[in-house]
């Protein structure tokens, strides 16, 4: 069997360190492992429609912007086929077929979903596009036949429901749909990185975001602002490492060669932690420390997303080629699925 991997973000705002760690780095890591035999990312602004319908002017410019971010952390159009959903109508004729095969009952017992009506307001007035997005999802999946889906743990009841829709489809249809599995991250601090606040994960509506492109001195005014130990006054004073988001961001992102670099006093992180919990170091000092890391991080994806940003007619010819592909294997499978339902009346 083919290993088939698909992913996709919503274009709904520039992506930030959550996203680089919790989705980002993983998918570079795979690119770069060469260890499969397709991979496709897609930009979800279909997806991303079914609760921003009345926006589409935010949809449209956050596309580019989504497509900057990938390229500037080094994500290959020559490995990896990046598309645009809507571009691509098969997805959306597949997902007409799948609604076929979901509940009303079942789509309101996505816990993802419940949860996002809720932080929305959509309560009674939920759009039905935005329900029935987990069936749209299943399309994007099962049209490139992709077995391997990297995603974040909140992206779980997605797959579930989409193994459920291939089953039922298989079975009813005697058809070929792949089974997808979810590849989750392996460490469990980077799947739910932690905004600059603490209080919760990293996250555009709670402004409590680094950007990728964020500037350099942006980068060091919100490292400085990071929530550490309100009982931790005094340099003297002893601190908690539990909740101090400053290491809880070094444990994600310092390396041992990092101290040699910008703070020799110290070998270790442990030996780092131990001085601060006995009392003794003061939080300016571990947060120029995680400034310097990610100043080292974020410099060449800065550097290289306003190199390009300047051609925006070779970001749109990326995404043109990208999607004519992807195009031509959903033509396939949509082919497949309209034998298998017996709709293929003239072929
Ligand atoms: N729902 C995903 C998110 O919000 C984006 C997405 C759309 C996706 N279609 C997908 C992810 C298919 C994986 C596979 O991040």
């Amino acid at each position: 069997m083919k290993n088939i991997i698909l992913t996709g973000d919503r274009p709904t705002g520039r992506l930030h360190l959550g996203h680089y760690v919790g989705s980002i780095m993983k998918r570079l890591e795979l690119q770069n492992s060469n260890d499969y035999d397709e991979m496709y990312i897609m930009i979800a602004d279909s997806q991303a429609l079914t609760d921003n319908y009345d926006n589409p002017e935010k949809i449209k410019n956050n596309v580019t912007e989504v497509l900057l971010d990938y390229l500037s952390c080094g994500l290959d159009p020559k490995k990896c086929t990046i598309f645009i959903q809507s571009a691509v109508p098969e997805l959306a004729e597949l997902t007409f077929y799948y609604m076929n095969l979901v509940t009303v009952a079942r789509l309101y017992r996505n816990p993802t979903v419940k949860n996002e009506i809720k932080l929305r307001g959509f309560e009674e007035s939920i759009p039905s596009g935005f329900l029935n997005y987990p069936v749209s999802q299943t399309a994007d999946i099962t049209a490139f036949k992709a077995n391997i889906i990297p995603v974040g743990n909140d992206q779980l009841p997605m797959i579930e429901q989409a193994k459920e829709i291939v089953k039922k489809f298989n079975d009813i249809y005697k058809g070929n749909l792949v089974m997808p599995n979810a590849l989750l991250p392996t460490n469990e601090t980077a799947s739910r990185l932690p905004g600059i606040d603490g209080k919760n994960k990293m996250s555009k509506s709670l402004n409590n975001c680094i950007y990728l492109s964020d500037s350099k001195e942006e980068i060091k005014r919100k490292v400085m602002e990071m929530y550490t130990d309100k009982d931790h006054i005094k340099i003297t004073d002893p601190g908690k490492i539990e909740g101090n988001v400053v290491f809880t961001y070094l444990d994600v992102f310092c390396k041992k060669e990092h101290f040699k670099k910008y703070l020799n006093e110290y070998e270790s992180l442990d030996e780092l932690k131990a001085h601060y919990q006995k009392g003794g170091l003061g939080d300016v000092k571990i947060k120029l420390f995680l400034n310097d890391i990610l100043q080292e991080l974020l410099q060449p994806i800065r550097e290289k997303r306003e190199l390009l940003s300047k051609n925006q007619d070779e970001l749109y010819k990326i995404l043109q080629e990208g999607t004519e592909k992807a195009r031509q294997t959903a033509k396939k499978t949509m082919k497949e699925v309209k034998q298998a339902m017996q709709i293929d009346y003239f072929d």
